[in-house]
């Protein structure tokens, strides 16, 4: 595996892989890798001849009080777990190397982005898709993998990709979850052993609001128990738990068409988000 830091090398390495008319999948990640990262290797892997994998903590997507200092980095781990899963580049541009001092683009999608995370995150999603839309001009790959984790996040790259024409097929991997069924999140070394058991509310209570969402619970009386319940199973506060549809995210009042279960919830000084699909009968 090759490991490349500068956008030139990138391009030389990208079109030698490229001989031969062969595929390029390109896995985006802010390193601090875990099975739900590999997972997304394993599918670009399976969908395309070469993985290219970027490790880049995106200044531009975190706000003012948000956990950019702290976000665990993980260089040597993350290299070799990326060499070990198969990737061809491990992509670790610098943040000079992604802004250099002149730069003043920003790309901002709408739509979505000013719901749920973006309300909750101003400016966050308008981060994501410029670090995404220069991670895809960089490697110009085939195929792009994203997480179903941060489910509106692949809804808003997605939207970007078709918007702007980039002519990459965007790919949604299901989340990887522990055997207990707390999502696999980077954020979750922040939490204590106590946090961490009590972090299991937030899936909990989302599947159980997907349970009455299809006895056929208004979808405000089956939030509203979400809410309480993960508040009651040790979370400070939630920033939201919503019914959206799975496609366009416009909220829902009842489950009238697939949709999918979102919600962020905070514990201790760490943020957590879930989300979980809920198709009508
Ligand atoms: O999902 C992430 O890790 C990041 O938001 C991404 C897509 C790598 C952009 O910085």
């Amino acid at each position: 595996m090759q490991i490349i830091r500068r956008v030139s090398a990138l391009r030389t390495a990208v079109a030698a892989l490229k001989t031969g008319d062969k595929s390029i999948a390109l896995v985006p990640t802010m390193g601090a890798l875990h099975a739900g990262h590999l997972a997304l290797v394993a599918a670009g892997k399976d969908r395309a001849d070469h993985v290219v994998a970027s490790i880049f903590v995106n200044p531009k997507q975190f706000g003012p009080n948000e956990d950019l200092d702290r976000y665990p980095r993980r260089e040597t781990e993350d290299v070799a777990a990326l060499e070990a899963a198969g990737c061809a580049i491990a992509w670790l541009p610098d943040a000079t190397e992604m802004y250099p001092p002149c730069f003043v683009t920003s790309i901002g999608v709408g739509g979505a982005t000013t719901i749920l995370e973006g309300a909750a995150r101003p400016g966050h999603f308008d981060g994501v898709a410029t670090v995404v839309a220069k991670l895809f001009n960089q490697v110009r790959p085939d195929i792009a993998l994203f997480g179903e984790k941060d489910y509106q996040q692949l809804a808003v790259v997605r939207r970007m990709a078709a918007d702007l024409n980039f002519g990459i097929d965007i790919v949604g991997v299901p989340t990887v979850r522990d055997p207990d069924g707390l999502a696999l999140s980077s954020r979750n070394v922040y939490l204590s052993a106590e946090q961490r058991r009590q972090a299991l509310a937030l899936p909990q209570a989302l599947h159980d609001a997907a349970a009455a969402l299809r006895r056929g619970a208004s979808a405000r009386t089956a939030l509203a128990a979400a809410s309480n319940a993960i508040v009651e199973g040790g979370f400070d506060s939630v920033d939201y738990v919503a019914l959206h549809d799975a496609e366009t995210l416009a909220p829902l009042e009842t489950l009238s068409t697939p949709a999918r279960l979102l919600a962020a919830a905070r514990i201790g000084g760490t943020r957590l988000i879930d989300n979980l699909a809920v198709l009508p009968d």
